[in-house]
């Protein structure tokens, strides 16, 4: 099988054919990690990939994260692997949930404009977020290039920007949608946390901004001051020229690295089905993707 890499935007994200993620050689292995570390987003289509099968490909790049969807005991849970986050529209029969379910309600918070887990202190580095079921219509996600939008900031905001360091939490990603169901131990376990409003892309030196919906403001400054700071940030990363639409195919594994990218999940008619499964990485040494891979094989063997 020969590995085929096709770009898909003129900035960013591209598509790798010809390989079997259940099972992938070390070379290929490898070009996806290159891939990754260049384009941002890499898209495999025609995969059939089970929990465990998904689990083990993600692993090779990295620890993986528990949902947050874990932290409540007592939720039922339709997938077993704890590493998993199930983010379907569908209940433990299989049903799409109810309009006030309130993991659905959690969930909605992903049609904003985020990077995954930035409010942990060790955020999440690569996600792979494989569709088992796609709806007829609806229900794309789209990426944004946060490294081009660094690079286009007009030069004062860039200035401002460099050693800006933004406040994280999912309470205020949530809270902006009107959502404040959460338990006491869940807000202790998830307490505001601080990271730098740009980022350097470990593989190639690139800078990137880190913010999006969990960003709540900037230390330092007023919060209106900060916070309409980023929505400027937001509205600049997020305009057409820096934004790839994904159309989901059943059999899709859509691999992003949430350092240098934001993405955010659009509407559908949720009668239908929609089954799409995330694994993430935690971003535990903020080194490159193809680096990570390489330590992660010097232990395993
Ligand atoms: C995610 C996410 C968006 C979508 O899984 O992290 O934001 O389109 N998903 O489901
Ligand atoms: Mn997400």
């Amino acid at each position: 099988m020969t590995l085929n890499l096709a770009r898909l935007h003129e900035t960013f994200a591209a598509e790798i054919s010809g390989v079997d993620l259940a099972n992938p050689d070390e070379d290929a292995l490898e070009r996806i990690a290159s891939a990754i570390d260049e384009y941002g987003v890499v898209v495999v289509r025609g995969q059939t990939l089970q929990n465990d099968e998904q689990v083990a490909f993600a692993s090779r790049f990295g620890p993986l994260e528990l949902s947050v969807t874990r932290y409540r005991s007592g939720t039922k849970q339709r997938i077993e692997r704890k590493e998993i986050v199930d983010v379907s529209n569908l209940d433990e029969n299989d049903r799409p949930r109810a309009m006030n379910d309130r993991l659905r309600m959690l969930l909605l918070g992903n049609r904003l404009w985020h990077t995954d887990s930035s409010f942990r202190a060790t955020p999440g580095a690569l996600s792979m977020l494989y569709a088992g079921v796609v709806p007829p219509e609806g229900g794309e996600t789209e990426f944004a290039d946060t490294r081009t939008a660094y690079e286009t900031l007009p030069r004062a905001l860039r200035n401002r920007v460099e050693d800006s360091v933004a406040e994280h939490a999912l309470m205020y990603s949530r809270e902006q949608l009107g959502f404040t169901d959460f338990s006491q131990e869940e807000r202790d376990a998830l307490p505001p946390v601080q990271h730098p409003v740009v980022r350097v892309s470990p593989a190639h030196g690139r800078r990137a901004l880190y913010i999006g919906s969990h960003a709540s403001h900037i230390v330092g400054l007023p919060v209106p001051e900060g916070r309409m700071m980023l929505r400027d940030l937001l509205d600049h990363a997020t305009a057409r020229e820096t934004v790839y639409v994904h159309h989901w195919r059943v059999g899709d594994l859509v691999i992003w690295d949430n350092r240098c990218t934001m993405h955010r999940g659009k509407a559908y008619d949720e009668s239908y089905p929609r089954d799409l499964r995330r694994v993430t990485t935690s971003d535990i040494q903020a080194r490159s993707t193809l680096d990570m891979l390489r330590e992660r094989r010097s232990v395993n063997m």
